[in-house]
């Protein structure tokens, strides 16, 4: 237990605004498994498990192409070469990862990920190759060989969305529910998950708040960006599924690393929400980070200099930054010339000329931005939360393959590998529907719509990538100020921003209560590493409503025993 860590009693006191109880369902459907979410995670889950005969809906918040897979550019990361290992691979996973990674479950990533990859070729998925057939492989931060496949350059994610959109048009087992905001798992009387409320804007039989009941739902929300102001994510990342397991009683874990990728493109001061990426991978091939004066800051921080893994990049630019007194740094890629720029990165040069830029002839501002949660749902090697009948895959989870900081590229290898246990998973042991337990409806008092751009805001400024007592005491004291704006009559928007305000409450307690730095947390008060914080922050919802003022949290500390 680190020095100086908290008592269980204080512990308790991260008292949450009541949450979101789901109003009785008005309607229901019935399936064998229930997968929330339609990135890679949730349609490879989805895929797999109708392939071995179940019935799937796929419940998913907007249109089902709305996810953040479709806006991943560099690409997924898997050992193809001969000169390349699974070891090698997984030793640059643990080395970005400071300490905190599940080395089991960094080698089912590295030794299972090339098939999987193959997998999704099979179905479809077309990857950019030479002329004689060959994969191209890039590199990425933090990666010491080149094994990353892209496609259309800087357009993976939407090639690896189309094709299993495709798939999963063409399996009948699959049902997909859009517009669909789901609310709050089903508890069955064996304490068990048996279901969702889900919140449906639509038109007909299934509009307006139900359920779907399920032998096993699969959470695979995704990512929780838009808690921050400023970050690459989609607006749908709004931490939707660690909020909903977090209610169901589920572990939740690490939720402080939130990695910040360097290269957002910077838009500006005051620009918020999504923000287009620059990916790595344009530095995989060369372009440097230079500061105001042009000067390359990188060389001789790290070895591999603007391939450092993403944390030290991200810490770097800051430092720089506060330095210069400036909002931004410089991406130079000028000397890749404009062909190449435009056939390896399409999707980057698009963004750039948008806003007013050729990076064939000036640098590209970037500046960091939320980028990825590194914690989750916290779930063994199967995709099993700590609850039973609940599954977590991809970013919503914690398998413990990205420990304190992920490496890049390894995110959509994670939804294919872990999707496809969830699955072995559901074949072997699927339990036999079991009855909600509706009875414990109470009246839904969320947090106000109003409080999003706020929370995000303040998120940003305090809970960035630099943190302190200071910072985070003061953004901890506005999340408790904005819990207090209640909503009387929840709709989608109020139900996601109180998801937005329990995960961010969540963020600022944990950052707060690791005082040290490590992988992408970054504490100025407390700035090395403490070999007594090498362990994990796990948090659990422990009362609801307890006095009568909101919902009681209990974090303890879970020591790595290596
Ligand atoms: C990037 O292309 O820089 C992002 C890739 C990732 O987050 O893994």
């Amino acid at each position: 237990m680190p020095n100086g860590f908290p008592s269980d009693a204080e512990l308790g006191s991260l008292m949450l605004p009541r949450q979101l109880l789901a109003p009785a369902p008005g309607w229901s459907r019935q399936t064998d498994v229930c997968v929330i979410g339609s990135g890679i995670a949730g349609l490879c889950t989805a895929l797999r498990a109708a392939e071995a005969g179940f019935k799937v809906i796929v419940v998913t918040k907007e249109n089902i192409n709305d996810g953040s897979t479709r806006w991943a550019q560099g690409g997924i990361a898997a050992v193809l070469d001969l000169d390349d290992s699974p070891q090698a691979h997984a030793a640059d996973t643990l080395a970005a990862g400071g300490e905190l990674c599940d080395a089991a479950a960094v080698d089912v990533l590295v030794r299972e990920g090339p098939l999987r990859l193959r997998e999704l070729m099979a179905r479809g998925a077309s990857f950019d190759r030479y002329p004689d057939g060959r994969l191209m492989l890039t590199r990425e931060g933090g990666h010491r060989a080149h094994r990353i496949v892209h496609a259309g350059g800087d357009a993976t994610g939407a090639e690896v969305q189309r094709a299993l959109l495709v798939a999963v048009a063409h399996e009948p087992g699959i049902e997909v529910i859009e517009h669909a905001l789901v609310l709050d798992a089903l508890h069955g009387a064996s304490g068990g998950i048996v279901g969702v409320t889900l919140h449906v804007l639509g038109e007909g039989s299934s509009d307006g708040v139900g359920a779907v009941l399920a032998r096993a739902t699969v959470l695979a929300t995704g990512g929780m960006g838009q808690t921050f102001g400023v970050t690459t994510n989609p607006v749908v990342s709004t931490g939707d599924g660690v909020a909903l397991a977090l209610r169901a009683g589920a572990a939740i874990t690490d939720l402080e690393f939130v990695q910040f990728h360097p290269t957002a493109l910077y838009l500006g001061p005051g620009s918020t929400g999504q923000q287009p990426l620059v990916s790595e991978a344009m530095r995989g091939e060369g372009a440097h980070l230079v500061d105001a004066a042009g000067q390359r800051f990188m060389l001789g921080v790290h070895e591999l200099a603007e391939l450092a893994p993403r944390d030290v990049v991200a810490k770097t630019s800051v430092a720089v930054m506060l330095e210069q007194g400036t909002d931004h740094v410089y991406l130079d890629a000028r000397h890749l010339g404009a062909a190449v720029l435009r056939k390896r990165f399409p999707t980057i040069v698009a963004s750039c000329t948008a806003a007013g830029l050729d990076p064939a002839q000036q640098p590209i501002p970037v500046a960091p931005a939320a980028h990825y949660a590194s914690g989750g749902v916290r779930t063994d090697l199967r995709g099993r939360s700590s609850v039973p009948g609940l599954y977590a895959c991809g970013e919503v989870a914690c398998t413990g393959v990205h420990g304190a900081n992920r490496l890049a590229s390894n995110s959509l290898l994670e939804g294919l590998v872990f999707a496809e246990r969830i699955a072995a998973d559901l074949a072997r042991d699927l339990p036999a529907q079991a009855d909600p337990a509706f009875g414990d409806h109470l009246d839904a008092r969320v947090v106000s719509s109003t409080t999003r751009d706020e929370v995000g805001a303040a998120m940003s400024a305090g809970a960035g990538v630099l943190r302190s007592t200071r910072t985070l005491r003061q953004v901890g004291q506005r999340l408790r100020e904005l819990g207090e704006r209640r909503c009387a009559d929840p709709r989608p928007a109020s139900w996601e921003a109180s998801n937005v305000h329990t995960v961010a409450s969540l963020v600022v307690s944990a950052a707060a209560l690791r005082s040290e730095t490590r992988g992408c947390h970054w504490r100025d008060d407390f700035p090395h590493s403490s070999p007594e914080w090498r362990g994990h922050l796990v948090s659990r919802l422990v009362a609801r409503d307890g006095n009568g003022n909101g919902d009681v949290v209990h974090t303890e500390f879970r020591e790595v025993l290596a």
